[in-house]
């Protein structure tokens, strides 16, 4: 396997060796959105060497638990108490935080403006994601329904992305947490928790996408030939 690990993506690997995805976020690689592009291309970016990355990642505990179940049902309940009602709950006080940090520090070169107004954003779509995720494809998931269920994995996905979208705004926006030295405990704490929140997303994103979705059918039915759209022969004078 350790011979192949440049030729794995990353998704793939960060499910293969615990440990992993905490190694890939160090070096600011997305394992989960861009978890299918290769290890030997995805260290390109942050220009990280592959032999480097690739001895770190030999140096894992291939046999240490993982975190999570792998089973269907026991995943969901895992990924809805560990991430659902984490972001729930966090989410408010991030925003609450943000705004009183961009109020009282206004004038301050290095204050994060527009952040509160981007975790206001990122909480009401990740509201409206998971609750599509609790109300449909979960409960078709704990019935083992395959057919049918391409769809709206496809539509997660789509919106996972978009999810990653929002978070690279917001890392740029808090400066990847980069703090001024006279921060206050408000300022502090407020980049602690964007920290985890961005660490929380990346890990639920991925469980979704690279452990819970595989395991269902995922390739979308070919669309059915429609007698009306069919382009009528060109006409010849
Ligand atoms: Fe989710
Ligand atoms: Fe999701």
């Amino acid at each position: 396997m350790n011979t192949t690990l440049d030729r794995m993506a990353l998704g793939e690997i960060a499910v293969l060796l615990p440990g992993a995805s905490a190694i890939f976020r160090r070096y600011g690689m997305d394992f989960c959105c861009g978890g299918d592009v290769l290890l030997a291309e995805a260290v390109k970016e942050p220009g990280v060497a592959l032999e480097q990355i690739v001895a770190e990642l030999r140096a894992l505990d291939q046999s240490a638990p993982r975190a999570y179940p792998e089973e269907p049902g026991a995943l969901i309940d895992h990924i809805l108490e560990r991430y659902h009602e984490t972001h729930r709950r966090e989410l408010p006080e991030l925003i609450r935080l943000a705004e009183k940090v961009e109020r009282v520090h206004a004038s301050h070169p290095d204050v994060p403006a527009g952040l509160a107004e981007a975790l206001r954003t990122a909480a009401y779509e990740l509201e409206t994601h998971m609750m599509k995720e609790e109300a449909v494809l979960f409960p078709m998931m704990r019935l083992g329904t395959h057919t049918g269920i391409a769809h709206p994995i496809q539509r997660m996905r789509i919106e996972h992305d978009d999810h990653g979208e929002r978070l690279r705004e917001i890392e740029r926006l808090y400066r990847n947490g980069v703090l001024p030295a006279e921060a206050c405990g408000s300022w502090r704490a407020l980049y602690a928790g964007v920290r985890k929140l961005a660490d929380d997303l990346m890990q639920h994103i991925h469980l979704e996408n690279n452990v819970l979705f595989p395991q269902f059918a995922t390739e979308l039915p070919a669309l059915p030939i429609c007698p009306g759209m069919v382009m009528p022969a060109k006409q010849i004078d």
